[in-house]
């Protein structure tokens, strides 16, 4: 049997007659970047985050660094977690921060909110919290730091289309100030601003390359709107020098259609996750992912850990299933952040968990014999063949 890691036919034969229709539609218009196709998506957006504006831009990575650049300033410190793609920080340079990391918590691998505070100096002006995997960082505490030091809070949702944080989302939520009840929100609702990718294998992916900005604030969005388009909104007028990052009419065009499954989808990876969990539980040494009470977890990646995770990648490769790392290395031990003088055992916890993880194929499509089949694999591995120190 044949399981590959992500799967983008399977999907592609489900929606293939929209796709299209709505692809010629776009070429009957001419509508090839921004224009109608776009502000459809952004609206629809918009509606299912729960927020006032959505952006449209040309990559995740563009949403992460016009997020940030609306709100900081060159030289302002930015704190994120190491366990993230580099993206992330390449956001926080290219907007002028400097990068700043704090430890992850080892249920949620997303950053830990108790060790933020030792992490804020004078000159921290925001902080990214990672959705990582999908499932949601844990928000109220993050929201509640960000207030007492006036911080700026960008939600990297790369991940996390449609996962949901419970709590009130208001940074006050700790001290029972606010006496709010607390409601699922979306990953993307809740800080300043966030950041989407829809990078073709995400829960919600374009057929190109194509990203977000979420907000409810009128400045983030306004700032982003005309940054996009080189620092303007009347064609050959320039309020300041911006770049080009629009969303084209091909990928706002495909991204309406999908996100009109993504619901089903996403209870379709619930439901997979499930399944992985109650087949992988009995194998010794095989950590399956938490899903956390506060979190509505999307599974962009099923992430176990094990002991041996190269052994158990070669094993199944050899039979036929792909999996990944997520990530291989941490942030502060590359080499593309060397000058930033982090070293071995500053984040431990990361540190430990990116020497272990291994993500599982994952998507709506995957079937049960498949996932079966994954688990057999790896049962043989750890029982049979005394893999991951069984
Ligand atoms: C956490 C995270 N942030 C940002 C990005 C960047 O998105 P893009 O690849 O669309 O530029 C990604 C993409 O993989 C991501 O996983």
């Amino acid at each position: 049997m044949n399981v590959p890691f992500v799967d983008l036919k399977a999907q592609y034969a489900q929606i293939k007659e929209e796709i299209l229709t709505e692809l010629e539609n776009v070429c009957q218009n001419t509508a090839f970047v921004l224009g109608p196709f776009v502000k459809n998506f952004e609206q629809a957006f918009a509606e299912f985050i729960g927020v006032k504006h959505t952006i449209g831009v040309n990559s995740g990575t563009s949403a992460d660094q016009l997020a940030l650049q609306a709100l900081i300033k060159p030289g302002d410190e930015v704190i994120t977690s190491p366990n993230t793609f580099i993206a992330t920080t390449e956001a926080i340079t290219a907007a002028g921060g400097k990068i700043r990391f704090v430890d992850i918590d080892e249920r949620s691998y997303t950053l830990d909110p108790a060790k933020l505070t030792g992490a804020i100096t004078p000159q921290t002006r925001a902080v990214v919290p990672v959705h990582l995997y999908g499932q949601p960082a844990d928000m109220d505490p993050i929201m509640e730091i960000a207030v007492q030091h006036d911080l700026f809070v960008i939600e990297d949702a790369a991940q996390a289309h449609g996962a949901k944080y419970l709590g009130t989302g208001k940074g006050d939520s700790a001290a029972g100030k606010s006496g709010e009840e607390k409601a699922w929100m979306n990953c993307g609702s809740i800080g300043h601003a966030g950041a989407f990718s829809f990078y073709p294998g995400k829960n919600l992916g374009a057929y190109g390359e194509a990203g977000a900005v979420t907000t409810n604030s009128d400045e983030v969005a306004e700032f982003v709107r005309m940054y996009r388009d080189h620092g303007s909104k009347e064609k050959y007028v320039h309020d300041f020098e911006g770049h080009n990052m629009r969303m084209e009419g091909f990928q706002g065009a495909v991204l309406n259609i999908k996100l009109r499954y993504l619901k089903e989808w996403t209870e379709a990876r619930r439901k997979n996750a499930r399944y992985y969990n109650q087949l992988l539980k009995d194998i010794p040494g095989v950590q399956t992912p938490e899903e956390m009470p506060y979190a509505r977890h999307v599974y962009h990646l099923y992430v176990i850990r094990v002991s041996d995770r190269e052994g158990l990648q070669k094993y199944l490769s050899e039979n036929g299933i792909g999996c990944g790392f997520h990530y291989k290395y941490p942030l502060h031990l590359q080499k593309a952040y060397s000058h930033l003088g982090y070293k071995k055992g500053d984040f431990p916890v990361t540190e430990k968990a990116m020497e272990e993880i291994v993500s599982l194929p994952m998507y709506p499509e995957l079937s049960r014999k498949q996932m079966e089949y994954v688990a057999e694999k790896i049962k043989e591995f750890v029982i049979e063949r005394g893999g991951c120190g069984a």
